[in-house]
């Protein structure tokens, strides 16, 4: 989601639309405004892109202070209500807020209970309603402090008061935030675009810091009230780089931000070891057998789902491509589960074998990075890879936030199976938890990768190789190089090479071996051995305590140690950044390859 602010001498509508219009890139399923004019708050938000608010506003009132928000759904669909800014019950109170707060449905419970009305369906609500509250002496910035002291999760949020029009309070934890400062005039904001343009004196908040912004000053403390000194930021970037955060496109800012994507997935998912999804509709010790369907990218997270299941879980699972498998003749038995995963929910393929899925009486379960979207309508059950809005046509973020539900999923259906004991989901558990740490160090490794792509840009085909999850990584990276650079990437299973395409392996030829998985490493050797003989360069990509074994490679990218298990999260990052540089250096257009789209709503 995106927030944007303004207080001070202008008119501050005008100021938080064309923010809001910069910020479109972290969400925009819903927008809204809410500002101070004649003694009260009023709030104007409108389902669909800024477009359709901006049309709702006839006339742009004049007031010099309001907040504005561009949403991403993550509790609730898009809809009028449940867009922000969000009132309490006077409507003396408006929030906008970017995040997730983790205990909002027991805060809400709580509320209800004291007589709190709530109108939507977001974790949001029960922020306004909480500083409602605490807001009785007449101070808003100790009713927010109050509130911020109940609120489990990740926030960055923007109150003002229909009591203190003078000031915008502002606060943060994991999700950004920004303060702008200008001449009689003050910003907040999620990201820089927002305010470029404007000012280039910016603020970065940072967690756990409050901020009270009035049109003429800006007091920074922590949540407790200490005041905390900060640097002023000159930006120097242009405003189109800003809206890439800097990056020359968005794909590689989404292969960036895959950390910050994994940590959302998985907020509130692992309590105490043990992994909490929630009713599943389908009891997992009834479940006779699983089928997997997706397209693209989702695919091939499914093909690493139907590994960790079956291994973990004890369950058997098909994973299928939408396509073929609504052309199948399947053998339904009344405890099949479908599961289908789509990041944009509306994949025409993958929600009509969803929909014969339930003609035929078997429970759905939607894997889906779009709240609201027709695959989360449609399924009985729906879990969100939190990864925010993907632009890039070629997806990243998406893949690994569903792999990571794949693995939840699998040790959810374990531990309730009781096909694991309780010491191993832990030790999987605390591995999952640091995940997104092992993914940044090998993200250090772009400029060793990109030199690669440098010297390999020339070549017309490529191969992939692996066994069992490598194999599953395989496929992706060879999809993405394909989709984005059109250089020829074919993935083998690496024991399958010599059953027909060691043939096209000639002098040069480069070869991205997957070697990952403890107990296959000497089979990969071997297969290495066969493409090496034949003239191939060998790029491994191999974890680092297998890196002697992978001595004989060319080149070598190095993983991080983690469990065999769950080495797909890592292995996928260099081969997403390998293609991007690969299609960079050709001088494609990276975010929007030809003919292909983003969302595929044809059969
Ligand atoms: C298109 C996109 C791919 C995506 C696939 C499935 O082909 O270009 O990136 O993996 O559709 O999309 P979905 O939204 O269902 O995951």
């Amino acid at each position: 989601c995106g927030i944007m602010g303004y207080i001070g001498k202008n008119e501050s509508l005008p100021v938080i639309i064309d923010g809001l219009s910069k910020l479109e890139y972290r969400g925009y399923d819903s927008a809204g405004v809410a500002f101070y004019k004649d003694g009260e708050i009023k709030i104007i938000k409108k389902k669909g892109r800024l477009a359709d608010l901006k049309q709702a506003i006839e006339q742009m009132p004049e007031s010099g202070i309001g907040i504005g928000h561009t949403r991403w759904a993550t509790h609730g669909v898009p809809s009028d209500t449940n867009a922000h800014p969000h009132t309490d019950c006077n409507e003396r109170i408006a929030v906008v807020h970017n995040g997730i707060i983790e205990n909002y449905a027991q805060l809400r419970k709580d509320l209800i209970l004291e007589g709190h009305d709530f109108v939507s369906e977001t974790d949001t609500e029960v922020i306004v309603h909480l500083i409602e509250k605490y807001y009785d002496n007449n101070s808003l910035e100790e009713a927010v402090r109050k509130a911020l002291k109940h609120m489990h999760g990740s926030f960055a949020i923007g109150v003002i008061s229909k009591d203190e029009p003078d000031k915008i309070i502002a606060a943060k934890k994991d999700s950004p935030l920004i303060v702008g400062i200008g001449k009689g005039e003050n910003y907040i904001a999620s990201d820089i675009p927002a305010i470029l343009g404007r000012t280039n004196q910016v603020y970065i908040m940072e967690d756990n810091e409050f901020a009270v912004v009035t049109a003429d000053k800006v007091e920074f403390t922590d949540f407790e009230g200490k005041p905390v000194e900060k640097e002023i930021f000159q930006v120097t970037w242009d405003p189109v780089a800003a809206e890439k955060g800097g990056y020359e496109h968005f794909m590689l800012k989404e292969i960036h931000e895959q950390p910050e994507a994994l940590r959302q997935t998985l907020r509130g998912k692992i309590r105490d070891g043990k992994v909490d999804l929630g009713d599943l509709g389908i009891k997992p010790s009834r479940i006779g057998k699983i089928y997997i369907v997706a397209c693209g990218t989702a695919y091939h997270a499914g093909v690493v789902g139907k590994l960790v299941i079956e291994k973990l879980a004890r369950i058997p699972v098909e994973t299928d491509i939408a396509s073929e498998f609504r052309y199948r003749d399947i053998l339904w038995q009344s405890d099949d589960l479908m599961i289908v995963i789509s990041q944009s929910g509306e994949t025409a393929d993958t929600l009509a074998a969803l929909r014969e899925a339930k003609r035929q009486g078997i429970k759905v379960l939607a894997v889906t990075n779009v709240v609201g979207s027709s695959v989360a309508r449609e399924a009985d059950k729906v879990i969100y890879t939190h990864a925010g809005p993907e632009i890039a046509v070629a997806s990243t973020k998406a893949y690994s936030t569903q792999l990571l539900i794949m693995y939840l999923l699998a040790l959810y259906l374990a531990q309730e199976r009781k096909t694991l004991t309780t010491e191993e989901i832990e030790i999987i558990t605390s591995e999952l938890m640091k995940i997104d740490e092992k993914v940044e160090e090998v993200l250090k490794q772009e400029e060793k990768i990109k030199k690669l792509a440098e010297k390999y840009q020339k070549v017309e085909s490529t191969f992939f190789l692996g066994r069992s999850f490598d194999y599953a990584v395989a496929m992706e990276g060879a999809l993405k190089l394909k989709e984005i650079s059109y250089i020829h990437a074919e993935a083998y299973a690496a024991g399958e090479l010599k059953h027909g395409p060691l043939a096209l392996i000639s002098e040069g030829v480069p070869v991205l071996a997957l070697i990952t998985q403890d107990n296959l490493v000497e089979k990969s050797m071997s297969n290495i051995k066969e493409v090496k003989a034949r003239g191939a360069v060998v790029v491994a990509i191999c974890k680092s305590n297998l890196q002697e074994a992978c001595q004989e490679c060319d080149e070598q990218i190095l993983l991080p140690e983690v469990q065999s298990l769950l080495t797909p999260i890592l292995s996928v990052v260099p081969l997403q950044i390998f293609a991007y540089y690969m299609a960079v250096f050709k001088g494609a257009d990276v975010d929007k390859p030809r003919n292909l789209a983003k969302s595929v709503t044809v059969e």
